[in-house]
C-alpha cells in the first residue's frame, strides 16, 4: 500500500513511519521544520500553507494518509489544515486517518465513549474539536482516532518531563488528580494503521486500559527508567491555574474489539522489566 504520514517527523508519526516502512508499505511522510530520520520519501508540508497539502497528496498519490501533526492551539494548524487536508483525501479517494485527543472533553462526565460529542475548555481541545467536526462534515469516510497521553522512550514530551523534575531541570508538579488513559506510541501507531488499512470510519477511541493519574504516570515512568520516583513533586491540580479538564477517561472499549492490536495499559507497558513488542 502507498501510505502518506503527515507530521511523520514527530513522536507519534515517527513510530508510524518506522511501522508502515517495516510492514512493506511504500512510505511518505511530511515534516514542517525538519525531515524525520526514519527512512522515507519526504515532502516540506505547512498546513497553514492553503494548497500544499493537495499538492503532496496529488504528487505521493497515497492510497492512505494517517495525520499526526500537532499545532497546540493554533487555528489554522490544528482545526483549518487537517480540513483541507480531509477535502483533498475526498477529492482522491484515499482513506484517512486523523488523529485526534481527549482534550476535546471538559472532564464534567469523567468517562468518554465514542458517541459523546466533545464540550472543549481549552483552545488547543476547541481546534482539535473543530478539525473533528469539519472532517466528518467534508470527509464521513474518515477515521477519527481521539488519544490520550503518548507515552514511550525521552522523546515522548512527558517522559522528558519526568526525566528533568527528578533531576532538577524544570520546576513544577505532577498533579495526583489529573487522570488520564495513557498509551504506548507503539500499541497506538500499529491501532492506526490497522484502522486504515480496514474499512472503519468515524469516531474511534485509542487510549490505553489504565486511568492513572499524572503523578502515578510519572512514579512508573521513573521506576522504569531507574530514576527516583520519590524525587517527583506531588500537586493538585484542582489548587493551580493550569486550565484543563482534570479527570478524563476514555473508554476505548468498543474500538478494541474491532482491533488485533492491544492497545495496553500504562501499568503494563511501563512495569520494571516489561519488554515493548516490536
Ligand atoms: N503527545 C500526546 O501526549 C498527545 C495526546 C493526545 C493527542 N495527541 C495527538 O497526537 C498527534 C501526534 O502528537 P505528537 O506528540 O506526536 O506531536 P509532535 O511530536 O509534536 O509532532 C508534531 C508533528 O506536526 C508537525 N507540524 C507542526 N506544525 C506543523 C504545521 N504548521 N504544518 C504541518 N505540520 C506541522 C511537526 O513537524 P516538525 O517536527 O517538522 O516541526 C511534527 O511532525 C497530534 O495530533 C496530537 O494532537 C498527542
Amino acid at each position: 500500500m502507498r501510505i502518506l504520514i503527515i507530521g511523520g517527523s514527530g513522536f507519534l508519526g515517527a513510530e508510524l513511519v518506522r511501522q508502515a516502512a517495516a510492514a512493506g508499505h511504500a512510505t511518505a511522510a511530511t515534516f514542517a521544520t525538519k525531515p524525520g530520520t526514519v527512512a522515507a520519501t519526504w515532502h516540506a508540508l505547512d498546513l497553514r500553507d492553503s494548497e500544499r497539502a493537495e499538492a503532496v497528496v496529488a504528487e505521493v498519490d497515497p492510497q492512505l494518509i494517517v495525520n499526526a501533526t500537532s499545532g497546540g492551539s493554533d487555528w489554522a494548524v490544528t482545526a483549518e489544515g487537517p480540513i483541507r487536508l480531509a477535502m483533498a483525501a475526498a477529492r482522491y479517494g484515499c482513506r484517512l486517518v486523523h488523529v485526534s485527543s481527549d482534550a476535546v472533553f471538559s472532564g464534567r462526565r469523567v468517562h468518554y465513549d465514542e458517541s459523546c460529542l466533545p464540550d472543549p475548555v481549552t483552545p488547543y481541545g476547541a481546534a482539535k474539536a473543530a478539525a473533528e467536526t469539519g472532517i466528518r462534515l467534508a470527509y464521513p469516510d474518515a477515521v477519527i482516532a481521539r488519544t490520550s497521553l503518548i507515552i514511550g522512550d525521552w522523546r515522548s514530551e512527558h517522559v522528558r518531563l519526568v526525566h528533568d523534575l527528578v533531576t532538577g531541570c524544570r520546576d513544577g508538579f505532577l498533579f495526583t488528580d489529573d487522570i488520564r488513559c495513557p498509551v504506548h506510541v507503539i500499541d497506538l501507531a500499529a491501532a492506526l494503521l490497522e484502522l486504515g488499512s480496514g474499512e472503519a470510519n468515524g469516531v474511534h477511541h485509542l487510549g490505553g486500559a489504565d486511568a492513572v493519574s499524572r503523578h502515578e504516570l510519572g512514579t512508573l515512568i521513573a521506576s522504569r527508567d531507574g530514576l527516583d520516583a520519590l524525587q517527583l513533586p506531588a500537586g493538585l491540580r484542582a489548587d493551580s491555574p493550569v486550565p484543563g479538564a482534570l479527570d478524563v477517561r476514555l473508554n476505548s472499549r468498543a474500538t478494541q474489539r474491532k482491533l488485533h492490536t492491544t492497545l495496553r495499559g500504562a501499568r503494563q507497558f511501563l512495569a520494571v522489566g516489561h519488554s515493548s513488542p516490536s
